[in-house]
């Protein structure tokens, strides 16, 4: 049969990141003890007000069609959650709902980008944004950054790097796989190289409740910012701040007439999501998020844990989180790429993480830890890591 082209290109970009996870996670249900610190699967139960809305919702008969804009009740949620941080007025008119964060991912970029665009984005990057890129038919232009930049592109490099064909900014902040959290100052700096060339940003915050300290490093958004909203994408949802990623349950934030162009898109893709779904995501996000404050107690003790524990040994370095749910690990001095240090450490030790390469060439020498696993756990796998880079 006649497949799409697209179906080619988007192959290498998908499954291949994956391997490791999935050969651990077959093994694991071959009855091997593997202690699995791969993907970032929330290890608190869903906001327990959400359970009980959606159960409500059921009961209520909320099983009907939506339509592609979103519930009612659920776009007025989200104008009251993030009214109080923007300079302007918001209306529903002002968000679209789309199952998770990825759908509205998809969404804002098919809404701006055309064949043989160019998409700024920095290395390190969150595992599927260049398989949402190439489904676009455009291509991602990395900027490379480093734990020495504390993993953010710089204006600089931005600037640097725009050409005819540059559309796109996509931001990440709270950032999969650092945890490294964005300043003002450098947002407000990338949007002004937007604003030199008229580029869209894309603003993938899902990780916004978790972080660590706010009071230390506060959430800044694009949105922030009067002059540079009508160019500004926010893509979010319920997954994190909620523990709940299999609502599905997310939106995108951009002005009423951004909106209302992605919407016979987002019509297209799947005219609309689930009624009962929107009327929970609507009652949970009235209330401040209990398990947020949980996990983010959760995962800041347990990065501190790693990193106590592992920077012991003189080969490792640990980056250290500033929000999210990972850490990351360099090995490179111990003469082992990621991708073979994570397969030893599958194969002698039982554990199993996310090669650094999964996310981006930057990452060629480190590990992605989860930090979903509890205490003991973290602290046995790091014991496991500290062996294994004592016997090279
Ligand atoms: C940076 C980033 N963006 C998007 C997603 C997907 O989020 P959602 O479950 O809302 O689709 C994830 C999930 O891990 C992520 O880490």
């Amino acid at each position: 049969m006649r497949y799409s082209r697209l179906t080619q290109d988007l192959a290498p970009l998908a499954g291949d990141k994956w391997a490791l996870h999935l050969e651990a996670l077959r093994r694991r249900d071959a009855g091997e003890p593997i202690v699995m610190l791969t993907i970032g699967e929330p290890d608190q139960p869903a906001e327990p007000s959400l359970i009980a809305a959606t159960k409500a919702a059921l009961d209520a008969g909320r099983t009907r069609y939506s339509n592609g804009h979103g519930e009612l009740g659920l776009l007025e949620a989200l104008v009251q959650r993030y009214q109080p941080r923007s300079p302007t007025p918001l209306s529903a008119a002002n968000f679209l709902c789309l199952p998770g964060t990825q759908t509205a991912l998809y969404v804002a970029m098919r809404a701006v980008l055309e064949p043989g665009d160019e998409v700024l984005v920095g290395d390190p990057l969150y595992a599927t944004y260049q398989a949402v890129i190439a489904a676009c038919g455009a291509r991602p232009v990395f900027l490379p950054t480093s734990a020495e930049t504390g993993f953010m592109p710089t204006a600089d490099a931005a600037e640097q790097a725009v050409t005819q064909r540059t559309k796109a900014l996509l931001l990440n902040s709270p950032h999969n796989p650092s945890g490294a959290v964005m300043s003002a100052s450098l947002i407000r700096a990338l949007g002004d190289v937007a604003q030199r060339h008229d580029l869209w940003i894309v603003a993938d915050e899902v990780y916004e409740a978790l972080i660590f300290d706010p009071a230390q490093t506060p959430f800044v958004s694009p949105w922030d910012w009067t002059d540079l909203q009508a160019r500004s994408l926010l893509v979010s949802s319920i997954s994190k701040s909620h523990a709940a990623p299999g609502f599905r349950s997310g939106w995108i934030l951009a002005s009423a007439e951004t909106c209302a162009r992605a919407l016979p898109l987002a019509e297209a893709m799947l005219f609309g999501n689930q009624p009962f779904l929107a009327d929970a995501t609507a009652a949970a996000l009235a209330e401040p998020s209990q398990v947020a404050d949980r996990m983010r107690a959760d995962y800041a003790r347990r990065a501190r844990l790693v990193e106590g524990l592992l920077e012991r040994h003189q080969g490792l370095r640990v980056f250290a989180p500033q929000a999210g749910m990972f850490i990351l690990v360099e090995v490179t001095a111990l003469g082992l790429d990621g991708g073979a240090f994570a397969q030893r450490l599958l194969d002698e030790q039982g554990v199993a993480v996310m090669p650094g390469a999964s996310f981006g060439n930057q990452l060629a020498g480190w590990l992605r830890l989860s930090l979903t696993v509890d205490d003991s756990l973290i602290a046995e796998a790091c014991r496991r890591v500290l062996a294994l880079a004592r016997s090279l």
